[in-house]
């Protein structure tokens, strides 16, 4: 059935008036710099009158809610008659689906109206996101893509051409600040990534009452952007391809030796050991990551990834949000933490919250898990540890910002290798767009603007991105044949991204590129000869299996700040070890925020094998420490 473009208007202004109709701040992550005021501790009301009266006719009647007033609905419409909102993931999208219906259907009617579109934004890789995530209602909207993309196109009803500004904060204007309430629960994890996740789940597989805080309006973090897949040793998917010498011992000295063996060698065992039983786990639940390819540093092909090549991230954490939706646990979006609470003793007792319908409250809690990843977007952060990294591109989402270091360190808690910053050599050039590590593993080589490979293309990241750095323009072009890319959704992607240059032959594509015609076609030919012979004579390459052949195509690149390793410091019970040596009563850390399992450089896969195995063991260790 064909709608009328502006049919279409109407249901996507209609798609979005819910829960934001209490928020004055929609666009607003970061904790403010100036003092707090005593109105932003207090949950707002939104049938305040003044409220309505703005929307009504004041100036932000042009916004979505005054759109929907001026059509006859009222507040009640959207907010209910109690005006109960909280934040809550499960809640926020009710009132917008009860009357437009949900992200698929929209999509749907999407795909219907603009069928010529690339772009359909409301079938996103972002597993689960709620109507007001990109349409605020009293406020201008922003769609949250444009965090990461810049599809000149896009454009959403009442769309501010401001991009959000997210920052870190010391958190400090929040100590002496009255709370509007407190809530109680025995487990509190801050942060929804994959870390988050399966600390929350195994938390409450384990009896445990949890609540799970998100800062952001999505759930998922840079988990959910992952893009290759999970390392684990010696599994039946290994067998199945012929790699029967893989094992937890290969996976560990590749592991402490792509971390220039400076790694914590406790958790890289603990590590090694438990990445078949989080395999299990995922199975459990109903996942699947049945297919193998390479990362640089790894002597067997062990990183697993889902089938058709989906992104492994966004899979992981839908999983695991049915899982939570079945268990009923308690997402609280919008909602950052911004203080830990303690005993005179220095036990940890709960959170302060800032959230974006609840105000500033208190949540007592027996236990308190930090999941909350890394600060590869905070480039002043970055800059203080790494100052030559001032300025790089990050292919980290918008809110990686560090905070758990700083609420950590509030209180007492040592950091270990905080200066190691990873530098992914494939960033899209110009953007924040990950070229999967996984192309190269896949056969996709690099190549330089004279035309020429210049590095063994699956060397650990440190080595690769330094070579990038070194040849000129300090970027280079990944090229890879129709046979590698044809039926994997996430090569597929980059196409839709329009980031893909193409040519029919090795000169043709040279000549798009701008680089040497001649010497591209014979850099692909020798190439060629070396998987013939199953030999690189050049850079020593071993994982060599497809020629390139036929059409050819590019992405230029250039290295980009992908994971910070250094963190908090913690014992093999994940519990937060503080400055003066001892573990923090009550304070347990996984994930991206940890230090030592990753040491001076990360191989690819070995994150998700990371997040998944340790809070696993974080949910578990705390849910027994509250017993
Ligand atoms: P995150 O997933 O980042 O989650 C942390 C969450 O905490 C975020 O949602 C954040 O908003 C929230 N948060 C932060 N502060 C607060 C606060 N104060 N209050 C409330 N919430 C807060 N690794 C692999 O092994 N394989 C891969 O294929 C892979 N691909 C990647 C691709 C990309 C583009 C990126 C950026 C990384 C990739 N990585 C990969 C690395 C890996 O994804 C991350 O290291 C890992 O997902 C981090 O998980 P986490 O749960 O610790 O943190
Ligand atoms: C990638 O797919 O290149 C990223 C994988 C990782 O960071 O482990």
């Amino acid at each position: 059935m064909k709608k009328s473009f502006s049919a279409v208007i109407i249901l996507v202004i209609l798609t979005a008036v819910i829960a934001a109709a209490c928020s004055k701040s929609e666009n607003k992550q970061a904790a403010p710099a100036q003092p707090i005021k005593a109105e932003e501790t207090a949950k707002e009301n939104p049938f305040d009158a003044t409220l309505v009266e703005a929307f009504s006719k004041g100036e932000n009647a042009d916004y979505l809610a005054g759109s929907h007033l001026k059509q006859g609905f009222t507040c009640t419409d959207c907010h209910g008659e109690t005006a109960v909102l909280t934040d809550n993931m499960n809640e926020v999208n009710t009132t917008c689906e009860n009357c437009h219906g949900d992200l698929q259907a929209m999509a749907e009617l999407s795909k219907e109206n603009y069928p010529d579109k690339e772009i359909n934004a409301h079938e996103s890789h972002l597993t689960s996101i709620s109507c007001t995530t990109c349409h605020s209602a009293h406020t201008q909207s922003f769609p949250y893509c444009l965090n990461c993309h810049t599809f000149s196109d896009m454009q959403i009803p009442f769309q501010s051409s401001v991009k959000p500004v997210f920052q870190a904060d010391n958190f400090n204007v929040y100590e002496n600040v009255t709370p509007n309430r407190v809530d109680k629960t025995d487990i509190v994890v801050i942060g929804s990534g994959g870390a988050g996740f399966s600390a929350a789940l195994n938390a409450m597989e384990n009896g445990a009452k949890v609540i799970l805080l998100e800062k952001m309006p999505i759930i998922g973090g840079n988990s959910q952007l992952a893009a290759g897949g999970m390392n684990v040793a010696g599994t039946k998917y290994q067998q199945a391809q012929g790699i029967t010498q893989d094992s937890p011992d290969v996976h560990y000295a590749d592991t402490m030796k792509g971390g220039r063996n400076i790694n914590d060698p406790k958790l890289v065992r603990y590590l090694v050991d438990h990445t078949d039983d989080s395999l299990a786990w995922i199975e459990s639940l109903g996942g699947s990551l049945p297919n193998l390819s390479f990362s640089g540093g790894q002597t067997y092909k062990r990183v697993h990834t889902a089938k058709g090549g989906t992104i492994v991230g966004a899979y992981l954490i839908s999983t695991f949000y049915k899982k939570a939706q079945e268990m009923g646990m308690d997402i609280r979006l919008n909602s950052q933490a911004v203080k830990l609470l303690t005993d005179n003793n220095g036990k940890v007792t709960g959170v302060r919250v800032h959230a974006k319908h609840s105000g500033i409250y208190d949540i007592q809690a027996k236990a308190v898990i930090l999941t909350t990843g890394g600060f590869g977007a905070n480039n002043a952060l970055v800059g203080k540890y790494r100052p030559e990294l001032i300025g790089t591109t990050t292919s980290n989402q918008p809110g990686a910002l560090g905070d758990g270091l700083i609420l950590a360190e509030n209180i007492g808690a040592d950091f270990t290798d905080i200066h190691e910053i990873q530098i992914h050599p494939t960033v899209a050039l110009n953007t924040k767009i990950l070229i999967s590590e996984s192309v190269r593993g896949k056969g996709a080589i690099l190549i330089n603007k004279e035309g020429k490979r210049f590095v063994n293309e699956m060397l650990t990241r440190d080595n690769t991105s330094a070579a990038v750095l070194k040849q000129s323009g300090r970027s280079a072009f990944v090229v890879f044949d129709e046979a590698l890319y044809k039926g994997w959704g996430q090569i597929e992607g980059y196409f839709k991204l329009g980031l893909v240059k193409e040519g029919n032959t090795p000169k043709e594509l040279a000549e798009k590129i701008g680089i040497p015609a001649d010497t591209f076609a014979n850099t692909i030919e020798r190439y060629n000869t070396f998987i013939k012979n199953k030999k690189d004579e050049d850079f020593g390459r071993r994982d060599m299996e497809k020629p390139l052949n036929g059409k050819l195509y590019a992405i230029e690149i250039a290295p980009g700040i992908h994971h910070t390793m250094g963190g908090v410091k913690i014992n093999p019970q994940t519990q937060v070890i503080s400055v003066d040596g001892k573990p923090i009563p009550g304070l347990y850390a996984a994930g991206e925020i940890v230090g030592g399992v990753h040491g001076g450089n990360r191989l690819g896969g070995n994150a998700i094998a990371d997040i998944v195995t340790f809070g696993s063991l974080a949910g578990k260790e705390a849910a027994k420490y509250i017993k």
